[in-house]
Formats: C-alpha cells, sequence, structure tokens
C-alpha cells in the first residue's frame, strides 16, 4: 500500500487587534464599498509592537501540539517573508517558546508568499525518508505596504501552524503537483525596507497567468478537470484576488460544477476577509475557512493554488479524509476576542513597530493579552516572553 502524507493537524493565530475597513476607507476618502465589495476585505489585523512573527507562529504552533506530536517533530520549519533576523531563523525563537526538546531541526524558509508551500512539500520528503517523523510547518507573516499606499487596504497578519505527517487525519496530498517560478519584479522589499513595494495590477496579471498556467498543466499531465474537484482553493492576499482567478478559468460557464466551485469560493473567503492577508498563511487560513464553511466531504480532491511574487507558483491537490474536523482546530479561528482600534490608534501602532530600529528599548506589555509576546530589544537581540 502506498504511504499517504499530508497535512495531519492545523491552528491559526492573529494578533489581538483589528481596523475596521469602513473606518479606513472614510479616513482615506475612499467609498466603503471598493474595499468591501471591489477588494473584498472587512477587517484588517492591526499589529502591536509587542507581536511578530515569532510570537504569532508560537501561539498558532502551540494550539496544535499534544504531548505525542512534541515527541515526534523531527524539525520546524517557519516559512516567512517578514524575518526578525537576516541570519538566525525564526524557528529557533519558536522551538524555544514552544518548549521543545533540543533534538530537532530549526530552519526558516523564504520566497514571499509561496513559502509556506515549499516548506511542506519539504516536509513530505523528510516524512518520506522515516514515517515515524513529524514536522511543524508555521507560516506567519506580517503583511506591511505603509499608511496611505495603495496596498494599505490589504495588509494584515497571522500564522498557521500545520502538523506534517504519515497517515494525516486532515488532507493527503497527492503526487503530481506543478510549480513554475520567473523572474518577475512584481512586489518585493530590498533588505533595507520594513515595507513592501509593488506593482500592484501586475501583481494580480502574473498571479493569474501562474494560476492559469500550473492548473492547465497539473490538469493535462494527471488527467483531471473542473469536475474531479470540490473546491479550489487560492492564496488570497485580498479575496476578491481568489475570485479573479476562478472566474478567469471558468468563464461564462453557469453548471452545478461551476456553482459548486464558486460557493466553496465563498466559504474560502469567509475568515480571510475578517484577517487580510497572511503572506505564506493566506492560503491556508483559506483552506481553514473553506473546511469549517464549505461544501465538502471526506474522499473529495481539494486543488490548492499557492503564489508568492518574484515569481513563483504551485498548483497541488489532497485527498479530505475521514476524521479531518478533527485535525482542524476550529477553536483557533475564533476572531470574538479581537479588540477594535480606531484608524489613529492603527496609525501609532503601525509605527511603533520594532522594524529596523537598533537601540534597547522596553514595550508596555499591559495592552497585550497574548501568551507569547515581545517584550522588547536589548544589545540588538529581541526579547521574548511566555505568560501562562
Ligand atoms: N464599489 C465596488 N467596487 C469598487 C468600487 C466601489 N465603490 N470602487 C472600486 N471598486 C473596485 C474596482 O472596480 C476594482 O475591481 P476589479 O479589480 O475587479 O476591477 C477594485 O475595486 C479595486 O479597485 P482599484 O483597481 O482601483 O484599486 P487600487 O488601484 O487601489 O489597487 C490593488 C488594488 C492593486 C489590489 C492594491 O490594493 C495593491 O497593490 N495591493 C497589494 C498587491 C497585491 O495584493 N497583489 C496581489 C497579487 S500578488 C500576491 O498575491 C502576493 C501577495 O500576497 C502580495
Amino acid at each position: 500500500m502506498i504511504m499517504q502524507i499530508g497535512i495531519d493537524k492545523m491552528a491559526f493565530a492573529t494578533t489581538p487587534y483589528y481596523l475596521d475597513l469602513v473606518d479606513l476607507a472614510q479616513a482615506r476618502g475612499e467609498d466603503p464599498n471598493k474595499y468591501l465589495i471591489g477588494i473584498g476585505q472587512n477587517k484588517q489585523a492591526v499589529v502591536p509592537p509587542t507581536q511578530d512573527i515569532v510570537t504569532l507562529a508560537a501561539e498558532a504552533a502551540s494550539r496544535l501540539l499534544d504531548d505525542h506530536d512534541r515527541k515526534d517533530i523531527s524539525t520546524v520549519i517557519v516559512a516567512t517573508e517578514s524575518g526578525i533576523d537576516n541570519s538566525k531563523a525564526a524557528a529557533i525563537y519558536v522551538k524555544q517558546l514552544l518548549g521543545l526538546d533540543d533534538f530537532v531541526r530549526t530552519i526558516e524558509v523564504k520566497e514571499a508568499c509561496y513559502s509556506g508551500t515549499a516548506a511542506i512539500q519539504f516536509a513530505r520528503g523528510l516524512v518520506a525518508l522515516d514515517p515515524q517523523q513529524k514536522v511543524l510547518v508555521i507560516a506567519a507573516d506580517i503583511a506591511r505596504y505603509g499608511l496611505h499606499t495603495g496596498g494599505e487596504v490589504t495588509q494584515g497578519a497571522g500564522a498557521v501552524a500545520m502538523l506534517i505527517s504519515a497517515d494525516p487525519q486532515m488532507l493527503a496530498i497527492e503526487s503530481g503537483s506543478v510549480a513554475l517560478s520567473q523572474d518577475v519584479m512584481d512586489f518585493w522589499r530590498p533588505i533595507y525596507a520594513t515595507e513592501a513595494m509593488v506593482d500592484g495590477k501586475y501583481s494580480t496579471n502574473v498571479y493569474i497567468d501562474f494560476f492559469q498556467r500550473t492548473f492547465d498543466r497539473y490538469c493535462q499531465r494527471q488527467n483531471k478537470q473542473l469536475s474531479d474537484f470540490a473546491a479550489l482553493a487560492f492564496h488570497l492576499p485580498f479575496t476578491k484576488m481568489g475570485k479573479k482567478a476562478l472566474e478567469a478559468e471558468l468563464g461564462d460557464q453557469e453548471d452545478a460544477i461551476s456553482q459548486r466551485l464558486r460557493d466553496n469560493l465563498v466559504a474560502e473567503q469567509a475568515i480571510p476577509r475578517e484577517v487580510g492577508n497572511l503572506y505564506t498563511g493566506s492560503l491556508y487560513l483559506g483552506l481553514m475557512s473553506l473546511l469549517v464553511n464549505g461544501d465538502v466531504q471526506p474522499g473529495e480532491r481539494i486543488g490548492l493554488f499557492s503564489y508568492g511574487s518574484g515569481a513563483e507558483g504551485e498548483f497541488y491537490s489532497g485527498i479530505l479524509q475521514p476524521n479531518y474536523q478533527d485535525g482542524l482546530k476550529a477553536a483557533s479561528l475564533a476572531l470574538d476576542h479581537r479588540q477594535q482600534v480606531t484608524v489613529s490608534e492603527y496609525e501609532a501602532l503601525f509605527n511603533q513597530q520594532l522594524g529596523m530600529k537598533a537601540e534597547d528599548v522596553n514595550f508596555d506589555l499591559s495592552q497585550d493579552p497574548s501568551r507569547f509576546v515581545l517584550s522588547g530589544q536589548r544589545d540588538h537581540q529581541r526579547q521574548y516572553l511566555t505568560r501562562s
């Protein structure tokens, strides 16, 4: 029998604050419907200076690990494009905050929003070599374009943690994925910049082109067509992007198969609409949202399109497993405890991020209820705390 490898468990974490995009539209002199309908976002996560990709990653992972997992994890991979150090892997800090054994491999991977998928594929390879081991993949990012920029409405933050194992509870990944890369300047962040640079409209066109090319090649090679998929999950930098890509493929088709794909896209968009872009984690938060809100059944095939500017795309597929609900840490999707901030509070928090600052700093922790916090910086070293 062929060994199945894939996603065994998933959990999500975001920041304790959010901005209502109607407020942002009013402050920026835009019609709110441009943001709510045209972009397809309702809210975005706002990041206090006491949170970064390490604290978000640790929170997401802590929501899914039990004692057995802790014992079986051989490798921790953090996928991010908002890393905190040019040398040291964020996974080392995360491993420490989680209290994992020292005898694990800890690395960080990067290729814009795509690298969470690369991490999953590498993890599959490790598990194939030794099926006893589990690999913890965490896609964690803070999407930051800048105040008053075109991309501001598509900011967001959060982390999705996934356990990759043999005999996965949730999604058995199929062979035959198609990856595509080309040197394209649609979105990038030079080493000296804390905000992304983007050619926005161009980036949406490259995204659609990469989706169609990888999807067509996958279907050709695997002898598949739209009717073989219960749902197509997309990287969602903003939720309208997934709609643009799906409609480019469906064209004017109005049959039951297309309608189901459209309905399941709406299910995928539901939670990302309230959080914003997670960069590496966006596709996987969308997948969680689909599994909570969509019409999908065990045994059915889900297609996944991962895109990272620069650019890299990959289309792959997985078969939903009978007990997928058990692996989905749905409680971690609750967004009820977030606190709303005003536009001026958001702007102040945006400017308080540690970013490139080199000086010693102690942050006020009283406003952040999170378990894992960044308490400040001393001698160029970030200081983290775990609270009970
Ligand atoms: N009511 C309803 N809809 C409205 C409206 C209104 N009152 N006013 C405008 N709209 C619609 C527009 O018609 C448009 O719809 P379509 O895209 O379907 O044509 C939509 O709202 C957006 O309007 P604009 O095109 O005028 O918006 P913009 O110039 O402000 O730019 C953007 C939008 C390019 C997405 C910009 O927000 C941006 O640069 N975002 C960051 C880049 C990005 O996310 N790119 C995605 C692909 S790259 C990627 O995926 C990697 C990654 O994560 C970054």
